[in-house]
């Protein structure tokens, strides 16, 4: 693969210490560094993250390292057990606290359940949609013990499906990343959905008293929640502005460098 490698954030989204979904997501990972993406793996049971609360989630012991890792990665592996039909809480946390650094990049999904997952892959393919991120069209779902046993993937099936999967990671995941350096660069008039987005976000920001950032021109509501279209309150107020290579961008012109 030319260039650099794709930056893949794969991420544990199961907090039991004997999790299948661990399993598998480790099972990926050695296999897309073995195709020569760089893996960074977030196990949230050894990486815990409090409980999303907007006054203070940013300025929370850990979380500027966290937000490194995540705004570093071009793809996200998303590993979450089906509970109740739906992604487990604590992906659904992680998830909560970020969006910015996830729009223009690949959400790619695995998940344990015995129903084949699917209204959980749709929940993770609808926040993705939210945060302006781009899914696969599939996702993986696996069965345990009929897929995995004694900490490792057995089945044929599941296998094979993973390979497909590090395939599409790797080769979707450096087509988006190199797209996404470019729409930031604005090296095209449209810089389409992530350019659009952050450069807009460049443009026309402003902070409020109690450090809000916010865009368009309504302010009162205090908490995290976004309005892509008009306006959007997003409490971060030190939180960098960083281009595709994590270096500070320019707030005037949304360029980076
Ligand atoms: C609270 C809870 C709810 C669950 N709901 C479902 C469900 O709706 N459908 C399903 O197939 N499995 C369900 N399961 C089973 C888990 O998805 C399954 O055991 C999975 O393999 C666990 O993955 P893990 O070992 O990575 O945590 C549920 C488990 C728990 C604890």
């Amino acid at each position: 693969m030319a260039g650099q490698p794709v930056q893949v954030l794969a991420v544990v989204g199961s907090l039991n210490p004997t999790s299948v979904t661990r399993t598998v997501i480790l099972h990926a990972a050695e296999r897309l560094r073995s195709d020569g993406c760089s893996v960074d793996v977030l196990d949230l049971e050894k990486d815990s993250l409090p409980l999303y609360n907007p006054d203070t989630a940013y300025d929370a012991p850990g979380f500027d390292q966290l937000q490194g890792r995540v705004e570093r990665a071009d793809v996200y592996v998303l590993g979450t057990p089906d509970y109740h039909g739906s992604i487990s809480s604590a992906m659904k946390n992680f998830l909560d606290h970020f969006w910015r650094e996830f729009a223009g990049k690949l959400f790619a999904t695995i998940v344990a359940s015995h129903e084949k997952g699917l209204t959980v892959t749709d929940q993770l393919r609808t926040v993705a949609r939210q945060c302006y991120a781009w899914t696969l069209p599939y996702g993986v779902s696996f069965a345990d013990e009929e897929d995995v046993r004694d900490g490792q993937v057995s089945s044929e099936a599941l296998r094979k499906r993973l390979e497909m999967f590090v395939r599409d990671v790797r080769t979707y995941g450096a087509l988006l990343a190199r797209q996404r350096r470019a729409d930031l660069e604005g090296a095209e008039p449209c810089p389409g959905a992530a350019g659009e987005l952050l450069a807009a976000e460049w443009n026309h920001f402003s902070f409020d008293q109690k450090g809000y950032r916010v865009m368009g021109g309504q302010r009162g509501l205090k908490s995290a929640a976004t309005n892509h279209k008009d306006t959007l309150y997003i409490r971060a107020p030190q939180r960098r502005l960083t281009g595709a290579n994590g270096e500070n961008g320019n707030r005037k012109t949304g360029r980076s460098g």
